[in-house]
């Protein structure tokens, strides 16, 4: 499939939220851009299955998703990173910004979901999507941005300028 420019998509936030910084240190094969409602066809859920369990929703269903995060303005914000040659993703992420009561009804980013196919780890691609998302947590006016990961990404996030800090709790319904 070829290439398909930021033009041609309707995506899920304006492209200048990503950080021209960013852009420039990719590789010229690789473009990165906020996810487009037609990345279902580019395999955005067959890169999540390296990060955890992904239940195939269909089409018509991934695009209802992808609706009803754009219906929610200045919230979610899923970047992809797509190789030129094939039109397909191999890395995604999402931050999603939290609004407050507290500090001044201040707002925290939530990184979620950062994966990286398997085949391109350790090229920096997840170091580029977590400073993309980032700056999209700063710029919103997030006065933190946090996560949660296991102890073996620990180091990653280390290299991506985040220190650890206090506990995660879960309860599986
Ligand atoms: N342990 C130690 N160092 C690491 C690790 C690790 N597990 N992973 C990356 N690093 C280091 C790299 O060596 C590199 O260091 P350098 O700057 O000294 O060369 C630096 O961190 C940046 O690494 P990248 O090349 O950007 O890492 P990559 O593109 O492989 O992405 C990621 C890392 C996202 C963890 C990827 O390996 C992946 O998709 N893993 C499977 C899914 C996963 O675990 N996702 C994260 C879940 S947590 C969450 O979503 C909030």
């Amino acid at each position: 499939m070829p290439f398909t420019p930021d033009s041609q998509l309707d995506l899920l936030f304006p492209a200048e939220y990503i950080s021209n910084e960013v852009k420039s240190q990719l590789h010229e094969d690789l473009h990165i851009r906020p996810l487009a409602s037609t990345d279902y066809k580019r395999g955005h859920l067959d890169i999540l299955k390296v990060l955890t369990v992904v239940t195939d929703p269909g089409e018509d269903a991934w695009i209802s998703q992808f609706n009803a995060f754009k219906a929610a303005s200045n919230t979610y914000y899923s970047i992809v990173i797509v190789d030129k040659q094939t039109d397909r993703i191999v890395a995604v992420g999402t931050v999603f910004i939290e609004r407050k009561f507290l500090r001044g009804l201040g707002s925290v980013g939530h990184i979620e979901d950062i994966a990286v196919d398997k085949n391109q780890q350790g090229k920096k691609l997840g170091l580029r999507i977590i400073q993309a998302l980032t700056g999209i947590s700063e710029n919103s006016g997030c006065y933190k941005t946090i996560l949660n990961c296991s102890d073996h990404n620990i180091p990653f996030y280390q290299k991506c300028g985040y220190e650890k800090k206090e506990n995660e709790m879960a309860k599986y319904a």
